[in-house]
């Protein structure tokens, strides 16, 4: 239905914009995919895996994948981790970074997070393996810490813990492609990092798509087999092995989309920095961008104390907004029998009451953004 005379919904998101920008070159890239009749694991795949590689940095191999979920799958099969294993995470994540846990056949452990960064917590992931690793021994195997909204995690205690402990350390990075830590980008420090190309990511393919980083070819390998029923010659299987393979189109369209991948990038900290710089309403809190670290804000996160009837102005005012995420997952009824409870996770919780992401996407207009800061100053 038209609306005469109301303003336009601002979206949370808008893909077809980024699509009005790019249709000429994808429009070619897809006919010439069409054309070249070779839609999984060729050129482009092997193509995209080293424009990827060489974007994280010089040093690690990129391996292209169904999703960011099977990433995280992948890399905790390739780790080792099987049934009767724990994997430790936070309870703030999307949920597939548990699901991937939970697939692979390993219990996953919560640990709580930091009340500014809403990244994991350092202190409690080390009071955590302490006694998990006397409870559990060996069986403790791996710690995924996410780089949630596109924002490192703190990653020099999680390496320390993890060398003194013997676990492996698998990124999520789902939400961060070219975030930096300490002037490295993610996806450069774990054993393996994972990356989603879920349309809306800062990089995102027109479907689903995911990519794992790792530090050696040995590594890489088992990835490759592991992605393709585990064969490494057609049809000779040498591990038991799934199908989980980014697709020829998806690889296209992704090369031709991280050519724009840091320009995007810039943008959105612009957009964060105006919205830092102009929501002033004294009941908000904004995202806090640590100083180690390069934010490239997926989500711009905010946090009110009565988040619901904000969100309900804003809608009401035609502003999108969306809450990453409103139930944490060790209180979500498919992860009931991990035996949490009400009160485990309390920075967790309360962050989950009160957080509210704001529309940020390159194509977002000034004007719009403008709005959004003038109507969060007048909310009372
Ligand atoms: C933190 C995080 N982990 C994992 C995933 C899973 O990625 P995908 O949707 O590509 O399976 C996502 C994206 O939804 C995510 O945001």
């Amino acid at each position: 239905m038209h609306n005469e005379g109301k303003t336009k919904m601002i979206p949370f998101g808008d893909l077809s914009r980024e699509y009005d920008d790019l249709s000429i070159e994808i429009d070619n890239t897809v006919a010439g995919l069409l054309k070249s009749g070779w839609f999984v694991l060729g050129k482009k795949v092997e193509e995209f895996e080293e424009v990827f590689a060489d974007f994280i940095g010089k040093e690690v191999f990129a391996v292209g994948v169904g999703s960011g979920t099977e990433a995280l799958h992948l890399a905790l099969v390739a780790s080792g981790v099987t049934h009767g294993d724990y994997v430790i995470t936070v309870p703030n994540t999307a949920v597939p970074t548990v699901s991937a846990i939970s697939f692979s056949g390993a219990t996953p452990l919560f640990v709580d997070i930091d009340p500014d960064t809403y990244n994991i917590d350092t202190n409690k992931l080390r009071e955590l393996v302490v006694i998990e690793k006397k409870r559990r021994g060996n069986k403790l195997k791996a710690l995924i810490p996410v780089h949630l909204y596109g924002q490192s995690a703190d990653m020099e205690p999680v390496l320390a813990i993890a060398r003194e402990f013997n676990l492996t350390v698998i990124e999520d990075a789902c939400q961060a492609h070219g975030a930096e830590y300490k002037g490295k980008r993610v996806g450069s420090f774990g054993d393996y990092a994972c990356f989603s190309f879920y349309p809306s990511k800062n990089l995102g393919a027109y479907g689903d798509g995911g990519m794992i980083t790792t530090k050696t070819p040995e590594q890489a390998h088992t990835l490759k087999m592991l992605r393709n029923y585990g064969q490494e010659k057609r049809y000779y299987h040498t591990i038991k092995g799934f199908n989980s393979r980014l697709d020829e189109l998806q690889a296209a369209i992704l090369l031709t989309k991280i050519k724009y991948l840091d320009t995007w990038n810039t943008r959105r900290r612009d957009i964060a920095d105006f919205y830092n710089q102009n929501i002033k309403n004294k009941a908000i809190t904004k995202p806090v961008e640590v100083s180690y670290g390069k934010h490239v804000f997926h989500l711009y996160v905010i946090r009110h104390p009565e988040r619901d009837r904000l969100q309900a102005y804003l809608q009401n005012n035609d502003v999108q907004t969306v809450i990453h995420y409103p139930l944490s997952i060790h209180l979500q009824e498919a992860y009931k029998d991990l035996g949490y409870s009400q009160g485990d996770f309390p920075v967790a919780e309360k962050v989950a009451e009160e957080i509210l992401s704001l529309p940020i996407f390159p194509q977002l207009r000034d004007k719009e953004a403008e709005t959004v800061a003038e109507l969060i100053n007048s909310f009372s």
